[in-house]
């Protein structure tokens, strides 16, 4: 088991008013995680129950205006650079080509990706590249129909696929696929799932199955680890590791049978990369969250809504970084999990 990588002790104190989001560790929070709903179309079983979730209140829910300022702030006054719009799922919010266009026409042009299920995308990934979206991340566990209805409980396989190609058609590229592996469920699928994204010309990476489901049903011991992934893949590929730097992105990156294809795995729970991490997060009901496992968050909504000056809803935001923990502590004994699931943070 590796531990997170180590901190400094804590030094560094921005003076309110100015800066970017640095917190007491030193990192500097760039890139801007925006859930845009936390209702979803599908019920991946490790992120929400089959009958749904208690949904946010729509009074709650951000407008695409409010959205829209936030976004502006993090860009104009706290170096954020880059901005993902992720839900719940982000396609079922009919504004979303409008905020993207707002998103990719401030100053300076943030890099604006969005990650989603693909359930619609078909139709509205022309007028996602029209209001320049630059990248697309889709969630797909499985490529097999019966085991996609397993998992999703909804058979929606095929709408996935053509939003997967729609995505690539639109020149949303590279278009990149996400998968989370479970336990004797779609474990089996590692390697269809590559060779379907090899066939295809999609990125594939695989995302350790984190804490975060709302019924908290998590197990370490039950979590399919990289290392499980990889001795997978390897039955059928041969896997060498991708020398170019990796930077703060989580991905860990292989080549495919010598490559020019790339397979990622990321090792959030068992290599964990908090110690270069650059996200911050503001979810829809307007809180900001420095960590997906935070325990506290801070209600911009409210301030928004009262009339704050963007000036103090800057100051909040900066504040709310400050208070960042070090790593996720998902293998302290003391650890618990958020009370917000993933859908209602962001991902
Ligand atoms: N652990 C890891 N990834 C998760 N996702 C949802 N819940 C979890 C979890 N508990 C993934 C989705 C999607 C992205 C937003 O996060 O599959 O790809
Ligand atoms: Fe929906 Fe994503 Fe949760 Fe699946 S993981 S139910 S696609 S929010």
């Amino acid at each position: 088991m590796t531990s997170p990588t180590p901190l400094p002790t804590p030094v560094v104190r921005p003076t309110p008013g100015s800066g970017g989001l640095v917190d007491r560790y030193g990192r500097t929070a760039t890139d801007l995680r925006v859930s845009l709903t936390d209702r979803c179309n599908l019920r991946c079983t490790y992120c929400m129950p089959p009958e749904g979730l208690d949904w946010l209140p729509k009074v709650e829910v951000l407008t695409d205006e409010e959205i829209v300022r936030l976004v502006r702030i993090g860009v104009e006054r706290l170096g954020i650079r880059e901005v993902r719009f992720t839900g719940g799922e982000p396609l079922l919010r009919p504004g979303l080509p409008g905020i993207v266009a707002a998103a990719t026409a401030l100053t300076p042009r943030p890099e604006v990706s969005l990650t989603t299920n693909a359930i619609g995308l078909a139709r509205i990934a022309p007028a996602l590249a029209e209001a320049g979206l630059d990248r697309i991340n889709v969630s797909l566990d499985t490529v097999d129909p019966a085991r996609f209805k397993q998992l999703t409980h909804r058979d929606r396989l095929d709408d996935v696929l053509a939003g997967l190609a729609a995505a690539q058609a639109a020149g949303l590229t590279p278009v990149k696929v996400n998968a989370v592996l479970l336990h004797g469920i779609n474990d089996v699928d590692a390697v269809p799932l590559l060779d379907f994204c090899l066939e295809h010309g999609y990125q594939l990476r695989f995302i350790e199955q984190m804490p975060l489901d709302a019924h908290h049903a998590w197990t370490r011991g039950r979590m399919v680890t990289a290392e499980d992934i990889l001795e997978r893949l390897s039955t059928a590929h041969t896997l060498t590791p991708d020398t170019e730097e990796r930077g703060s992105a989580p991905a860990e990156r292989w080549l495919v049978d010598g490559g020019p294809a790339t397979v990622g795995v990321i090792a959030s729970v068992t290599r964990s990369f908090c110690g270069t991490c650059d996200r911050t997060r503001l979810t829809a009901d307007g809180q900001i969250r420095n960590c997906l496992f935070a325990r506290e968050e801070s209600d911009l909504r409210t301030a928004l809504r009262s009339g704050a000056t963007d000036d103090e809803l800057a100051d909040r935001w900066r504040v709310a970084t400050l208070g960042k923990l070090p790593g996720h502590g998902i293998d302290d004994p003391s650890f618990l999990q958020p009370t917000r699931p993933m859908s209602a943070i962001g991902g």
